[in-house]
C-alpha cells in the first residue's frame, strides 16, 4: 500500500467509515480519499478522530457524476478503487426504487467508466466492489450460499447490488479491468444508521417507543462485527485474486425475534431497568413485503485462500454495540432528528394500519 492512493467511495456511511478509519491509520504511507455524497446515510461525524491525518482527503460528490469523477481520477491519480457507496436500506428500495437504481447501478457503472478511463491497460490497479449476500436470494430452513450459488435477488435493493456485480464482472471480461468483489452477511456495530434492525431497536428502546417485528420475526440473518468486515476489504483488496468473488460472513445466525429478545434484555441491563420491560414494547406489524426468509454464508473460500475469520463474537459484540450507543446519545440524536423522525412515524403508520 506503501505510496498509493486508494479511493474508498461511501466512506461516510457505516461500514466505510470503519474501513476508511482502518486504512488511514494502517497505511500512513498511503493516500487514502474519501469520496461521499453526503446523503442521509453519510456522515462526516462518522470520521471525527481521523478527520486532519496527513493521509486522508475527504471529496463531495455523486458517483453517477461522470464529470466529476473523471476530475478526481486526474487530481489524484488513483491506483485502487473499494466501492462502498450505495443506498443500502431494503425497505427504502421497496419505496423508492429509482434511487437504488440510480445510485448502485449508474453509479457503480460511471465509476467503472472513470477507472477504465484513466487505468487504460494497467494490470496494478484494482477496482473492488463490497456487495451482499442478498444478490442470492433467500434460503430455506438449511443450507448456505456459496461463491457459485445462483444469483436471485427479490427486492429492489438486492436486484440493484446484483446488477453492478454483474456489470464489474462484465468490464472484468470485455476491458481487462482489474475487478475483486465480495458478498457479505449482515453487519452490526457503531454508526450504523438507526434505520436497520439493531440499532433502531436500540433508540427506539431508549425512547420507549415500540419495537416493529415485520411478521413472525422469524426471519434470520448472519451477524458479522462491522470490524471483521473491514478487516476482510483491506485483506482481500491487497490479496484477493482478480475476476474472483469471496463470500464474507459471520457464522452467527439469529432468528429476528431471538435476537431482538437480547438486544431488549441487554438494553434492560444497561440502562437498570427492570428486566423483561423492553421486551413489552415488541409489537408485531405487517411483513416486508418480498421479506427473505432466510440468509447464512458460507466464507470457506476467505478462510482457506486468505485465512480470515470473523474475530469478535456475540454476544460481547452487541454488548459493545449497545454500549457505544449509550455512550454516543448525542449522535443517535443527531441523526434521527427532525425529518427523519417524520419519516420513521409515517412509515411505521403504514406497517400497522
Ligand atoms: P450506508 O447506507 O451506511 O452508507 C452508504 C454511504 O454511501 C453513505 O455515506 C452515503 O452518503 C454514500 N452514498 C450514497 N449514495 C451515494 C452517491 N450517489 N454517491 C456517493 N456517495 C453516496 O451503507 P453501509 O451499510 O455502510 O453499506 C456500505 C456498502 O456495503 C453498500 O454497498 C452495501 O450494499 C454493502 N453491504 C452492506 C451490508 C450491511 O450489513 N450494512 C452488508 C453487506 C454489504
Ligand atoms: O445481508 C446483508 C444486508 O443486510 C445488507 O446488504 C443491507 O445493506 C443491510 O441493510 C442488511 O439488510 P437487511 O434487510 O437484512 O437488514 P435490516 O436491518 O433492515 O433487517 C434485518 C432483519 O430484521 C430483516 O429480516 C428485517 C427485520 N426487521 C427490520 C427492521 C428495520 C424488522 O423485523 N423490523 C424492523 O423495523
Amino acid at each position: 500500500m506503501n505510496g498509493k492512493t486508494i479511493l474508498v467511495t461511501g466512506g461516510a456511511g457505516f461500514i466505510g467509515s470503519h474501513l476508511v478509519r482502518l486504512l488511514v491509520n494502517k497505511y500512513p504511507d498511503a493516500h487514502i480519499l474519501n469520496l461521499d455524497a453526503l446523503t442521509y446515510a453519510g456522515n462526516l461525524a462518522n470520521l471525527k478522530d481521523i478527520e486532519d491525518a496527513p493521509n486522508y482527503t475527504f471529496l463531495k460528490g455523486r458517483i453517477e457524476d461522470p464529470e466529476f469523477l473523471k476530475k478526481v481520477f486526474e487530481e489524484y491519480e488513483v491506483d485502487g478503487v473499494i466501492h462502498l457507496a450505495a443506498e443500502s436500506h431494503v425497505d427504502r428500495s421497496i419505496t423508492d426504487p429509482m434511487a437504488f437504481l440510480r445510485t448502485n447501478i449508474i453509479g457503480t457503472v460511471e465509476l467503472l467508466n472513470a477507472a477504465k478511463d484513466a487505468w487504460g491497460d494497467r494490470q496494478d490497479v484494482r477496482f473492488y466492489h463490497v456487495s451482499t449476500d442478498e444478490v442470492y436470494g433467500s434460503l430455506g430452513e438449511t443450507g448456505l450460499f456459496t461463491e457459485t450459488t445462483a444469483y436471485d435477488p427479490r427486492s429492489p435493493y438486492s436486484a440493484s447490488k446484483a446488477s453492478s456485480d454483474h456489470f464489474v464482472r462484465a468490464y472484468h471480461h470485455t476491458y481487462g479491468l482489474p475487478v475483486v468483489i465480495s458478498n457479505c452477511s449482515n453487519n452490526y456495530g457503531p454508526f450504523q444508521f438507526p434505520e436497520k434492525l439493531i440499532p433502531l431497536f436500540i433508540n427506539n428502546i431508549r425512547h420507549e417507543r415500540n419495537l416493529p417485528v415485520y411478521g413472525d420475526g422469524k426471519n434470520t440473518r448472519d451477524w458479522l462485527w462491522v470490524g471483521d468486515h473491514a478487516d476482510a476489504i483491506d485483506l482481500i483488496f491487497r490479496k484477493g485474486k482478480n475476476g474472483e468473488t469471496y463470500n464474507i460472513g459471520g457464522e452467527n445466525e439469529w432468528k429476528n425475534i431471538d435476537l431482538i429478545y437480547l438486544v431488549c434484555d441487554q438494553m434492560d441491563a444497561a440502562l437498570g431497568r427492570e428486566a423483561g420491560s423492553s421486551r413489552n414494547l415488541i409489537t408485531f406489524v405487517r411483513d416486508r413485503p418480498g421479506h427473505d426468509r432466510r440468509y447464512a454464508i458460507d466464507a470457506a473460500k476467505l478462510t482457506n485462500e486468505l485465512n480470515w475469520r470473523p474475530k469478535l463474537q456475540f454476544p460481547e459484540g452487541l454488548e459493545r454495540t449497545i454500549k457505544w450507543y449509550l455512550e454516543n446519545s448525542d449522535w443517535l440524536e443527531a441523526v434521527t432528528s427532525g425529518a427523519y423522525l417524520q419519516y420513521y412515524e409515517k412509515q411505521y403508520q403504514q406497517k400497522t394500519s
